[in-house]
């Protein structure tokens, strides 16, 4: 890669299955941008040394995925607001000789609960599954978005309350383990932010944590989801979803804040539900 040629690219472990190169492909034709969009796999240099080696080669904005989203905000000049509420980031920017950090996961999911499952998230109850870097992206957005109270239930509790505590939201933001469920009362919103599925675990979920109506999201997508998706199903919930819808808003913010234009995302889902048989 030429050092001249500005690009961007995914850093993670693993990355081989990101879709976000395809994404950013589509984005770019969309808009009329032209975009070099690598995949770069943290196993062999590690963050740290992966990120100077990118920036040194030219490149100008990064989508950051598990497990460095924490190591990241440590390694930014300045943190955008989302980014400073969650602790952590999955998009960066280059600017002025410094890593600058976002975070779009948040503003992703709910762009993608409001739109395209048309959920006004005003007063509603909702159950975060989950205490890592995704529950902690979207968690203050959520709390943000008017919903009455957040149940965030982690395998482990001493992360579902560090989440908890980092929200200071009183009684609007309660940990508990994932035992504890039937005692939690339903839900309007569950989202499932763990990453269970990518072994094919399924959590044990009581039936009394689902409303009438109630919307079931995975964070995952593809065959990560179906462990959690398929419970849903058969408990007769209708409103079921993976986590393509977000993958692709928070991804379209990313773009945004690089290029300074929010690209449509419905042309880019529909691709991807087909080319990518999600
Ligand atoms: N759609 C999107 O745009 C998007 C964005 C971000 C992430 N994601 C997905 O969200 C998932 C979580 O990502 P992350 O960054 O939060 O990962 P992470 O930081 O590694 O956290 C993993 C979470 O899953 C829990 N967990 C793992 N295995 C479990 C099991 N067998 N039973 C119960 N809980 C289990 C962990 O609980 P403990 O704390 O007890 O270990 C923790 O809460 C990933 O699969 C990722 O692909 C999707």
């Amino acid at each position: 890669m030429s050092p001249k040629v500005p690009h961007y690219a995914v850093l993670g472990r693993p990355v081989a299955h990101s879709l976000s190169p395809q994404i950013h492909a589509e984005f770019g034709k969309q808009c009329g941008i032209a975009v070099i969009y690598l995949r770069l796999d943290t196993s062999e240099l590690g963050f740290a040394d992966t990120l100077a080696r990118f920036a040194k080669a030219g490149g100008v904005g990064a989508n950051i995925t598990a497990p460095h989203k924490a190591e990241a905000a440590q390694l930014c000049q300045s943190l955008g607001y989302r980014a400073q509420q969650a602790g952590i980031v999955n998009t960066l920017i280059w600017r002025n000789g410094a890593w600058h950090g976002a975070n779009t996961d948040g503003s992703g999911l709910l762009r993608d609960i409001r739109e395209r499952h048309d959920l006004n998230l005003e007063s509603r109850r909702v159950l975060l599954l989950g205490a890592g870097g995704a529950a902690q992206g979207v968690a203050p957005a959520l709390l943000e978005a008017g919903i009455s109270q957040m149940v965030i239930a982690n395998r482990s509790l001493e992360r579902a309350r560090q989440l908890a505590e980092r929200l200071d939201a009183a009684d609007a933001a309660l940990a508990c383990t994932l035992t504890e469920l039937p005692d939690m009362g339903s839900f309007d919103l569950i989202i499932q932010a763990t990453s269970a599925g990518h072994h094919g675990e399924q959590l044990t979920l009581p039936h009394s944590i689902l409303q009438k109506d109630s919307l079931c999201i995975d964070l995952n997508y593809g065959r990560a989801a179906l462990p959690f998706t398929a419970w849903a199903r058969s408990q007769h919930c209708r409103r079921v979803a993976d986590g393509l819808g977000m993958l692709v808003e928070q991804a379209a913010d990313a773009f945004a804040f690089w290029h300074g234009i929010r690209p449509d995302t419905a042309p880019v889902y529909n691709k991807l539900r087909i080319s990518a048989r999600l």
